[in-house]
């Protein structure tokens, strides 16, 4: 069962001003999957803090998947995708790619995330966007297919033979 590491962007959440719904969309959706989620966090949009955060998922080896939600979006704070670049290893631009494709069959603003992806060490880490909604959209389109990426990020697939 593959270890899900939940990380959510949020000023408002962080200070308690908004309940963190996106966080429970995306436990709903990986746990009817048959992921295991080991980790929720709900930090501010801060650069550092996020660096800081993913990077410790990472490298003590807490969860395969890190799923981020929040904080890719135009405003001044929006910093998750930098962050997010700032410690993978690995691009992984399929990902978001098959996101805001089929989001886009949703609604046009889905040009307005930046998300990305990609791996460090052995954990993948991908950005979804804020509101449950898009989190809802985004994540049930791509969580069919993760499992085999994520099979063969730690070795336990060597081709993609159906
Ligand atoms: N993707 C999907 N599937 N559905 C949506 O409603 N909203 C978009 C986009 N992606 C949306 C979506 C909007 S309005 C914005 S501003 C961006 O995600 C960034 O969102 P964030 O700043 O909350 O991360």
């Amino acid at each position: 069962m593959f270890r899900v590491a939940i990380v959510c962007m949020s000023d408002k959440g962080s200070s308690g001003e908004r309940e963190d719904l996106s966080t429970q969309v995306i436990e709903r959706i990986v746990v009817e999957n048959g992921y295991e989620v080991v980790k929720k966090i709900l930090i501010p949009d801060e650069f550092g803090m996020i660096v800081e955060s993913l990077k410790d998922i990472c490298d003590k080896n807490i969860a395969d998947l890190i799923l981020t939600t929040g904080g890719t979006g135009f405003s001044k704070r929006d910093v998750t995708p930098e962050a997010t670049e700032e410690v993978i290893e690995k691009r992984v631009p399929g990902i978001p790619e098959a996101i805001r494709n089929y989001s886009l069959t949703i609604t046009k603003r889905a040009m307005l995330s930046r998300a990305t992806a990609g791996i460090r060490k052995d954990t993948l880490i991908i950005n979804m966007p804020g509101s449950p909604k898009a989190v809802d959209e985004s994540l049930s389109y791509i969580i069919s297919e993760l499992k085999h990426g994520l099979e063969i990020m730690v070795g336990s697939a060597k081709d993609c033979a159906r």
